[in-house]
């Protein structure tokens, strides 16, 4: 990775799970980091995410939308990280609004800045598995029909789409790393609403019951986020080359029970629950998912090399000596109001 000693980079999202570890890893392959996060109310920033390298990188609170708050950084930048995004389904079932703005207007302004200011630059843009919806078939291939089940996945396809139309036409140089369940240090653990990896890790750390629905036998292929930091880096040194869409997936698919045992296994503590599946979630049921990753190891060497186990053992190590900067509401957990931001009249 001394290929980014020197680099300058700008990661937006950097304040929350993903992006603080990828920053991380910037930092010590000598690059120089810019932070773009707003720290949007109910979204995972946490300045501690980024304690050991505060001193080290600049911090732009702004909102990628407001583009204005940040041209000069980008004028200097040979790569941007696009992590920023709402990853909750369910929240923005509720608020689909909030969704679209978060995921696709700001998105889009910011595309169009680095298209004014830094066309040069490499851009990575988290999307994830969530467009394909319910998959036709496993594993789930790059070529998968696109299919999303909430708005949520309707509106990182369409953020998704932004980044290939701008590279078909010649005017940025995008990839999109699409990401599987990704779970490690930094997760928002008192968010109930951003995925049940973060809710069986907040359960193992406190002792609760894990809860399964139903039998408990769809499939998922958990990742660790220093996989897929390592995916990110790859695909920001790979030599320019199609195809430009990249699935990102755990080592070994699993049963979501098999996932409650090794929770509950090395929690000590927790017992697993078997509930029914909640009716109010069959609709946003995707059954099972499994990332293929053939074009990944083909095109960037990357293949995902920290088992489920070992991963999860180290997570909660770290949760272990963090637990008051993560698990603050995960008794009772909160749903933080109803964000209303200010949209354009455009979005009205
Ligand atoms: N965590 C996963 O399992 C997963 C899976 C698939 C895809 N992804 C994608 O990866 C990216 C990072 O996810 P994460 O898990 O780190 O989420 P996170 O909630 O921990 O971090 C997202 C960060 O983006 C910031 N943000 C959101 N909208 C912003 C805006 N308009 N302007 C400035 N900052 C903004 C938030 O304040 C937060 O710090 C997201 O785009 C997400 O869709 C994550």
């Amino acid at each position: 990775m001394n290929d980014y000693r020197g680099k300058r980079v700008i990661l937006t999202g950097g304040l929350g799970f993903i992006g603080s570890n990828l920053a991380i890893r910037l930092v010590e392959a000598g690059a120089g980091v810019t932070i773009i996060d707003s720290s949007v109310p109910g979204c995972g920033a946490n300045l501690f995410n980024i304690a050991p390298i505060a001193s080290a990188i600049n911090v732009i609170d702004s909102c990628i939308g407001d583009v204005e708050r940040f041209t000069s950084a980008l004028k200097d930048a040979d790569a941007v990280f696009n992590l920023a995004g709402e990853i909750s389904h369910s929240r923005s079932m509720e608020d689909p609004e909030r969704d679209l703005y978060l995921n696709t207007v700001t998105q889009l302004r910011f595309l169009l800045a680095c298209r004014a200011n830094c066309p040069g630059a490499r851009i990575l843009y988290a999307s994830t598995r969530q467009i394909y919806g319910k998959p036709v078939y496993l594993p789930v291939d790059e070529k998968h029909p696109v299919q999303p089940i909430d708005f949520n996945g309707v509106h990182k396809c369409a953020a998704t789409q932004y980044h290939l139309l701008l590279a078909r036409r010649g005017d940025l140089d995008c990839r999109v790393l699409r990401l599987s369940n990704v779970y490690g240090p930094r997760m928002a653990l008192h968010l109930p609403q951003q995925g049940f990896l973060g809710v069986y890790i907040a359960r193992a750390l406190t002792g609760e019951p894990i809860l399964v629905y139903g039998g408990g036998e769809q499939l998922r292929d958990p990742v660790h986020v220093d996989d897929v930091v390592e995916a990110f880096l790859r695909a920001g040194l790979a030599p320019d080359m199609e195809p430009r869409v990249f699935n990102v997936g755990g080592p070994h698919p699993l049963t979501l029970s098999e996932i409650a045992a090794a929770a509950a296994r090395q929690s000590g503590r927790s017992p697993i629950h078997h509930l029914p599946f909640p009716e109010s979630l069959t609709r946003m049921d995707i059954g099972s998912y499994v990332t293929d990753l053939t074009r990944m190891q083909r095109e960037l060497a990357w293949a995902p090399g920290i088992e489920f186990e070992d991963g999860l053992r180290s997570t909660l190590a770290y949760y272990r000596g963090n637990s008051d900067r993560y698990l603050g509401f995960t008794k009772h957990p909160e749903r933080p109001a109803a964000v209303r931001l200010e949209y354009p009249a455009s979005t009205q």
